[in-house]
């Protein structure tokens, strides 16, 4: 098991490129396999989430060119199986999106009910709902979900949830069904309409991406395509959520501000400077932060996925801040970790009450989840003295160079074995 030991008192200063998007990747690598031809993807994130599902698509048969670290050109006409392994399978959450592109390229799919964080009860109701509207046949058993359809056929389906996942995954089964599919209630996110684009760059033909309703005509085949994921908004904010924390300025390049709405709001109501320009936005932080109320949503909402590396932040700020947590029923794993380097939190059900103001101290934690480990990070960063943070696996899910573009805003990290002595160049732990 990796751990990494971080050095304390850190002001982080600089410029950072931000990769793709991990939950847009995640959906398109799947979504690839409804067309026979090829599929030409670029900036994806290289991050072991996206390793994982490169596996199982070769595990399917798709032949894979890496076209260096952060492109790849898929040909998936000879694909061999429909049921990816439970041990691959097991690994994540997004790997369900195999359910959705299999029953819409064979009528057939046969999945192992997903893995991914640990964020409470992850209930998959709505996706299994709407593949019954379209004709499928639901079979689960010993752990696996068998879909069956001898043909699709366009539905109208209510979501009960505003749920990304679900979004994706009955857009991805609905492109291929015969008519017209309205899919309502529907998640906005950024990586919905990113899916959504290529989809439709593959002769999909989807309609109202980025509202509460979305219109699928059903086609008979698809084209190959090229396709460049969009910038992960998550990690942006994560980089800019770090440096209003380190009372540092950074700035993030190559995203989309318009995405980054909401933390830029609350990073400014703690008083944090931010610039926005076109491609890039830069935060700086102030030595008295104002605490902040923040309640997460979907989209265009406070992101859920930011609401631990805030919290961190919220801590610096002197005075009394609460979070609401809307959208998941256990996230907050982080919060004993970061108790044990001296924060003040109390949970109540959704609710978490941060007495901010108090330095951190440097203390051996462990990441319980990837968001959770980012904001592990963050802490281990401000706070006095050295850290070492376990179950690293977790932050390599979703961060692509996270240490080396820390590294390049002047923080000192280094990777460990657990067998290794956890001391620093030139520091004590
Ligand atoms: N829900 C249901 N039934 C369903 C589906 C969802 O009740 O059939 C509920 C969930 O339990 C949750 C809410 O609806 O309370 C929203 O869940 P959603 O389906 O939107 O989440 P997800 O698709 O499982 C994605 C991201 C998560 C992110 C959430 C919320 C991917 C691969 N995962 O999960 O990302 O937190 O949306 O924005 O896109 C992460 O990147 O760290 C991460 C966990």
């Amino acid at each position: 098991m990796e751990s990494l030991v971080v050095k304390g008192n850190t002001e982080l200063v600089g410029r950072v490129k931000i990769s793709g998007s991990k939950n847009a990747a995640v959906a398109v690598l799947p979504a690839a396999i409804l067309s026979p031809g090829t599929i030409y993807l670029e900036n994806l994130p290289d991050i072991t989430d996206v390793q994982t599902l490169m596996a199982i698509l070769d595990y399917l048969g798709v032949k894979i060119r890496r076209r260096g670290r952060n492109a790849v050109e898929l040909s998936t006409a000879n694909l061999s199986r429909i049921a990816p392994p439970y041990d691959m399978v097991k690994k994540m959450r997004a790997s369900y999106y195999f359910m959705g592109s299999l029953l819409g390229r064979f009528g057939r799919a046969v999945v192992p009910i997903p893995g991914g964080c640990d964020l409470g009860p992850r209930p998959i109701d709505q996706h299994l709902k709407g593949f019954s509207a379209l004709g499928s046949k639901i079979n689960i058993e010993h752990g696996m979900i068998t879909l069956t359809a001898e043909k699709l056929v366009g539905a109208r389906i209510y979501f009960d949830v505003v749920s990304i996942g679900a979004t994706i995954n009955l857009m991805l089964a609905a492109v291929s069904a015969e008519g017209r599919t309205i899919l309502e209630n529907v998640a906005k996110e950024p990586e919905i309409v990113d899916v959504a684009n290529f989809l439709n760059a593959m002769g999909a033909s989807i309609r109202g991406a980025g509202t509460d309703v979305i219109r699928i005509e059903g086609v008979k085949s698809f084209s190959g395509a090229k396709h460049a994921i969009i910038p992960d908004r998550i990690e942006a904010g994560t980089f800019m959520l770090a440096a209003a924390a380190s009372r540092g300025t950074v700035t993030v390049d190559e995203v989309i501000p318009k995405h980054l709405e909401a933390i830029t709001a609350k990073l400014r109501e703690t008083g944090a400077e931010v610039l926005v320009e076109p491609e890039s936005i830069t935060v700086k932080g102030k030595a008295e932060l104002k605490p902040s109320d923040l309640k997460t949503f979907p989209y265009p909402g406070f992101p859920t996925d930011l609401q631990p590396p805030a919290m961190v932040l919220l801590t610096v700020a002197k005075g009394l801040s609460v979070i609401t947590e809307n959208v998941f029923d256990g996230r907050y794993n982080h919060v004993e970790e970061l108790k044990r380097m001296g924060a003040r939190i109390k949970v109540e059900g959704r609710t978490a009450l941060i007495e901010g103001g108090k330095t951190l101290t440097g203390a051996p934690v462990s990441a319980p989840d990837l968001r959770s480990g980012a904001a592990l990070m963050i802490a281990a960063l401000i706070a006095d003295g050295d850290s070492t943070i376990s179950d690293v696996k977790h932050i390599d899910r979703g961060y692509e160079l996270f240490e080396e573009k820390l590294t390049q805003l002047g923080a000192t990290i280094r990777r460990k074995k657990a067998e290794e002595p956890s001391q620093l160049a030139g520091g004590s732990e």
